[in-house]
């Protein structure tokens, strides 16, 4: 896949240390399903010897494409730097997608920067769904629209882990399904405390290609070892071997 060099449409400091970014690209825009994610970087001289960045969809309205980006290490600080109309390199929409599920009781859990796919997939829900979301981070920076807040440092919501009242709410709610997006300790314990609801984790890994070919982001599961990037991001919590990891 060729990647595109497109100018940011639209560029907003919506946190501390998180940005919102916009690219305009009608075919992509049409061709996007909650769980994918494009390769990004930055089209700047210092930024040339870098790796794209997996970054999931935040969301897409019209021809428009959102990526919600904690800026932590050198590439994501670069696409902060950016200003409307300074270029990036882009490709995608890369990797497979949650499966849509309607008239569901339905579980969303997202921890740090696993919120962007969980909140452009409830979009995408059927409004007959019932839906239940827990967002979890270390602070209140972190945090973003959902039903229950968990910060580790208290300073919004509730004190603790986002899989804190899992097993509570899983016993009053009898949910059908799970979705779930987030550091890998967490998608671990709650991937316990669910089981066995149908689970459907978006996995993170290091990336380098983003397309299949190198190998570098595999994880263990039933099957033998699977691409982060082509086999997912989106697997059954059940076939994932998590003591391996
Ligand atoms: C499929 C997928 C979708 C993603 N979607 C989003 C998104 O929507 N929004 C968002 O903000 N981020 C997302 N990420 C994470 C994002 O890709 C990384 O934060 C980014 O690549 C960091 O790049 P950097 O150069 O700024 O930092 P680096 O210099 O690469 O890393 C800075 C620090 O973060 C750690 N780190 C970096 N990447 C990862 C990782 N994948 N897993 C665990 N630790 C890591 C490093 O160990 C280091 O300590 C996604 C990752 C994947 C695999
Ligand atoms: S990043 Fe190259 S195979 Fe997944």
């Amino acid at each position: 896949m060729q990647y595109k060099i497109l100018p940011v449409e639209k560029i907003e400091k919506i946190r501390t240390n998180y940005i919102q970014l916009t690219i305009k690209e009608e075919e992509w825009a049409s061709q996007c399903s909650p769980g994918n994610f494009f390769q990004i970087k930055a089209v700047i001289d210092s930024q040339n010897r870098r790796l794209f960045k997996p970054i999931s969809i935040y969301k897409v309205e019209e021809n428009y494409i959102s990526f919600l980006i904690k800026v932590i290490g050198e590439g994501t600080r670069a696409l902060a730097s950016l200003k409307s109309g300074d270029k990036l390199k882009i490709y995608g929409p890369l990797g497979n997608s949650f499966p849509l599920v309607q008239d569901s009781n339905i579980l969303l859990v997202s921890g740090g920067t696993g919120y962007p796919p969980l909140a452009y997939l409830k979009s995408k829900l059927d409004s007959s769904n019932n839906i239940l979301f827990l967002d979890g981070g270390a602070s209140k920076d972190d945090i973003f629209p959902c039903d229950y807040a968990y910060t580790i440092d208290g300073s919004f919501g509730i004190q603790g882990m986002v899989t804190k009242d899992i097993a509570e709410f899983v016993k009053k709610k009898s949910f059908d399904c799970v979705y779930s997006c987030g550091p890998i300790s967490m998608l671990k314990t709650l991937a316990q405390i669910v089981n066995p609801i149908p689970h459907y984790v978006s996995m993170e890994a290091y990336m380098a290609c983003g397309l299949g070919v190198c190998y570098g982001c595999v994880i263990p599961t039933k099957e033998g070892y699977k691409r982060v990037c082509y086999d997912g991001p989106i697997f059954e919590a059940e076939t994932i071997l998590w003591a391996e990891l």
